[in-house]
């Protein structure tokens, strides 16, 4: 199959690549090459090449430093997917696109977790491009998937990459104890999205993050378990750790609707196994 995947240098991008690559004939564009807020070069690229599926991985992720981008976020998370939802129409191609657990305000119930029909409630800039990305796509193109994720690491810097280092260096650290939702390794992220192609299961808005749930606290708790690093974590509150965008309480995204499809998702302390094994080699 030809695939045109967009942000091809990005740490989501890498896990598509190397997950689909075998099998399929992938043109990969960095922000050089497809710059996706170009209305014209995206649709006149997405002619040319004329894929089967469009995979976009682009997008401005910087979460604190939006809130004082707002025009670029807005540009690359909002006008972005809409020029490719335009042209993926034109040529009658399937997008699929990623977007968060930010579309919503984080304030439910830490007991409960969102599913795909609740009404988006952006509190941040990202949160809310990303939502207006979301929108765009549905309102120019029918053929999309809108896979949710949070919490993403895989190649590059990330979250678990951070805390082996500081672990190392430090006796001790402070997480926030009272934030909650499920890591979600890249590479499993890349296979949903595989096994979805695969399958082809219906259009439309899916929460793909790897199952179960947990806090940044005990999250990085694991990390040190499994890396043997004898760091102490100090759980902390969100208050005392006070950053430009507002982080959610409660990021749970419900996978029922996915896992009803029959796509297969590893738990969050799997894939964390698999990727410190990686990583410490
Ligand atoms: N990381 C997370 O924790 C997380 C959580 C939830 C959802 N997500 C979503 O998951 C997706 C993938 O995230 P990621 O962490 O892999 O992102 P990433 O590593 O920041 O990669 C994003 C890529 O997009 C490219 N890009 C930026 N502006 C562009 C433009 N105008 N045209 C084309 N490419 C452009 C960047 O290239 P340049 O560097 O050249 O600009 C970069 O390579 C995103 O949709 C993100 O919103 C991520």
């Amino acid at each position: 199959m030809k695939i045109l995947i967009t942000g091809a240098l990005g740490m989501l991008a890498h896990a598509v690549i190397d997950e689909l690559k075998d099998e399929n004939e992938l043109i990969c564009t960095d922000s050089k090459e497809l710059d996706i807020t170009n209305e014209e070069k995206v649709l006149e690229k997405v002619s040319n090449i004329n894929p089967e599926y469009i995979i976009n991985c682009a997008a401005y992720t910087a979460v604190d430093k939006a809130e004082e981008e707002k025009e670029l976020a807005e540009k690359v998370n909002s006008i972005g997917p809409k020029n490719l939802a335009k042209a993926s129409k034109k040529i009658d191609c399937p997008l699929i696109h990623i977007s968060t657990d930010y579309v919503f305000n984080g304030e439910k119930n830490v007991n409960e977790s969102y599913k795909e029909e609740e009404a988006v409630a952006p509190v941040t800039i990202y949160g809310k491009t990303k939502a207006e990305g979301e929108k765009n796509i549905q309102e120019n193109c029918d053929k999309y998937y809108i896979f949710r994720t949070a919490w993403l690491y895989g190649e590059g810097n990330n979250f678990v990459r951070t805390m082996l280092k500081l672990g190392k260096e430090k006796e001790e650290i402070n997480v926030v104890a009272d934030q909650h939702g499920s890591p979600t390794y890249a590479v499993d992220l890349a296979r949903i999205i595989k096994q979805a192609i695969n399958k082809k299961i219906p259009y439309g808005i899916y929460h793909t993050t790897n199952q179960g749930f947990t806090t940044w606290y005990d999250f990085t708790k694991k990390i040190f378990e499994l890396a043997n690093i004898s760091c102490k974590v100090n759980p902390v509150t969100s208050e005392q750790f006070i950053r430009p965008a507002k982080r959610p309480q409660n990021s749970k995204l419900s996978k029922e609707k996915i896992l009803n499809q029959g796509i297969e998702i590893p738990d969050w302390e799997d894939a964390l196994k698999r990727y410190i094994v990686k990583e410490i080699k």
